[in-house]
């Protein structure tokens, strides 16, 4: 059973507002928190060096099979404990050999990590202990001069993840404020996904998707 009709592909809308940026196809980009690698893999369609890193050990570890295979197996919900199997391919007409994926922690990235000219942190700062200094100490040195940034979030703060006294209030004027001295930005939207929990249970949210052009 498909998802509901009206939900476009979030990883891929992703990569489609940051297409008209890249600037040709020598250009790098980054996903942080990329998951299994789905907008990686999209990002790929336009420039040649992807490198995404996600936190999660297994994630990484599915992504790097898609890179490699480019295909995994596994087991969907159905209901209750009935899953069934699917098969997840990247599209063949993706140079896979342009992706790598690390694990690291976007609080805490390698020095020789480099800058990008394009970035990605997808649904990541809501997940973050200290969203503060990821937007306004680490992701500027991330981001090469008149590169650019998507950031989309449903600023969904949980304490699972962000200390209270972490969260944002009015969370697009506190990215305002934090991105100012380095960013401009230049494109704002919603972005909704869907997420999966089993066959006939799905959840529909609104991420807030900005763009930003490094100064
Ligand atoms: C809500 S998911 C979003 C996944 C994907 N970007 C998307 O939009 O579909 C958040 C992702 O961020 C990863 N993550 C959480 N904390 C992280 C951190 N400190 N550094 C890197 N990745 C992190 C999680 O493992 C997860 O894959």
């Amino acid at each position: 059973m498909k998802p509901p009709p009206g939900i476009h592909n979030f990883p891929l809308a992703c990569a489609r507002l940051l297409r008209p940026k890249s600037g040709g196809q020598s250009a790098r980009a980054l996903d942080l928190g990329c998951a299994v690698g789905r907008s990686s893999f999209e990002l790929a369609r336009f420039v040649s060096t992807v490198v995404g890193i996600d936190f999660s050990r297994s994630f990484i570890r599915a992504a790097n099979q898609l890179q490699k295979k480019g295909m995994i197996k596994f087991r969907l919900r159905e209901e209750g404990n009935a899953t069934r199997p699917v098969v997840a391919r990247v599209p063949p007409k993706i140079d896979r050999a342009r992706v790598s994926f690390r694990k690291g922690d976007a609080l805490h990235l390698p020095k020789n990590l480099g800058s990008f000219d394009l970035v990605l942190a997808a649904n990541l700062i809501d997940r973050l202990p200290d969203p503060r200094k990821f937007l306004s100490k680490l992701l500027p040195d991330l981001v090469s001069p008149r590169g650019h940034l998507l950031l989309t979030s449903p600023y969904t703060w949980t304490s699972e993840y962000t200390p209270k006294s972490k969260w944002f209030q009015d969370s697009f004027a506190t990215l305002k404020k934090l991105l100012r001295p380095h960013f401009r930005l230049i494109h704002r939207q919603h972005l909704p996904f869907m997420l999966r929990e089993h066959r006939r249970k799905f959840q529909y949210t609104l991420a807030d998707a900005t763009l930003w052009q490094k100064i």
